[in-house]
């Protein structure tokens, strides 16, 4: 579909007419041709739709009713809905001006009677290309403004999105100031997460999922209590059950992302499930867990393991390393574990200090 205002500026606008009598589109290329009006001639409706579908700029079709095929009725209701920026005049016999008011409320601009009168073709045509220019702007302004409003609330959305991942992230701080042992365990995860998937060679977009799915990966634990969350010795099987469900609530609290951070939700959900489907929530396992859990799985896994609690001392990277090789394949993702230590080749630079 073109727009009339695609011509280049200055160039006549293009009418096409359209009769089987070809004395007719003579005399009416003869009218306007000195009219700086570039004149195109079609013999039937199906030659003029073919004209229009090369992507010529006609603004203005100038049709006989009555022809063999399909007549002007026909190509009037085809140019309405294939080429709205183009109008129909129609031209017309004495004896069809009934036909022609019923084009009229069909759309088309106006009728021309014949025998035609130079004079006043050439002032009906100059009307209807002007009211057709301005229909143009009229919608090439409410295309502007739709797409300004459009704009704007994109813009306005992304402020909230802002606003909301912000008070998130004091969620987390809240989340490991409950905890000691814990704290920066968020950061961490992401930015071992990123470097893995970096590795990995994952794009930008998928990269910036990852960043902020190790960051509120554990955001459900707000919801589980420290009695839980902190306990100095193994958890009762109901207490595991309360401790496994953050993964779900922080996937709840994070709903609101889904439309447009899926793969955050994802992490969130699934960054404890394993390989060999011996994980939690969901028991996925292989392929059906996403790319982007697995690797925070891994990395997750290593600075729990490097983290000492309040019931037992980290571990060496070095031994969790180890841990991470012994377990490819079962738990965890053979190419992730080997994409996480080649990022990080010195298990003795992640040592630090609780
Ligand atoms: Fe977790």
């Amino acid at each position: 579909m073109f727009s009339p205002h695609a011509a280049p500026d200055g160039e006549p606008a293009a009418i096409l007419i359209v009769d089987d009598d070809p004395d007719i589109r003579t005399t009416m290329r003869r009218i306007l041709e000195p009219r700086q009006h570039r004149v195109l001639e079609a013999g039937d409706g199906r030659s003029a739709i073919a004209m229009l579908e090369e992507g010529r700029p006609v603004s203005l079709v100038i049709s006989d009713i009555h022809m063999p095929g399909a007549d002007g009725i026909w190509l009037l209701g085809e140019v309405q809905r294939r080429f709205p920026d183009t109008g129909v005049i129609m031209l017309t016999g004495d004896a069809d001006i009934a036909r022609a008011v019923e084009c009229l409320t069909l759309g088309a601009m106006d009728y021309l009677p014949k025998p035609m009168l130079v004079d006043e073709v050439r002032a009906r045509v100059a009307k209807a290309l002007e009211k057709r220019r301005l229909q143009a702007e009229v919608r090439r302004l409410r295309d502007q403004y739709q797409a300004d409003l459009e704009r704007q609330v994109l813009e306005l959305s992304r402020k909230n999105e802002a606003m909301f991942l912000a008070q998130v992230q004091m969620a987390v701080r809240m989340l490991e100031a409950k905890d000691r042992y814990t704290r920066g365990h968020s950061d961490r995860v992401a930015a071992f997460a990123v470097a893995t998937g970096q590795r990995l060679g994952l794009g930008a977009a998928e990269l910036e999922e990852i960043r902020l799915g190790g960051a509120l990966h554990d955001i459900g634990k707000i919801g589980t209590r420290d009695a839980v969350l902190n306990k100095p010795a193994e958890l009762t099987p109901e207490e595991m059950a309360e401790m496994q469900r953050h993964t779900l609530d922080g996937e709840e609290m994070l709903s609101v992302l889904r439309d447009d951070h899926p793969q955050v939700l994802q992490i969130v959900r699934w960054h404890h499930e394993r390989l060999d489907g011996s994980g939690f929530p969901d028991g996925l396992s292989g392929d059906a867990i996403p790319m982007c859990a697995r690797i925070v799985a891994v990395v997750d896994a290593f600075d729990a393991m490097t983290t000492t609690r309040a019931y037992r001392t980290g571990q060496s990277p070095a031994w969790a390393y180890e841990e991470l090789h012994r377990h490819s394949g079962g738990h965890f993702d053979r190419d992730v574990v080997v994409a996480f230590t080649a990022a990080f080749p010195d298990p003795d630079q992640m040592r630090r200090t609780p």
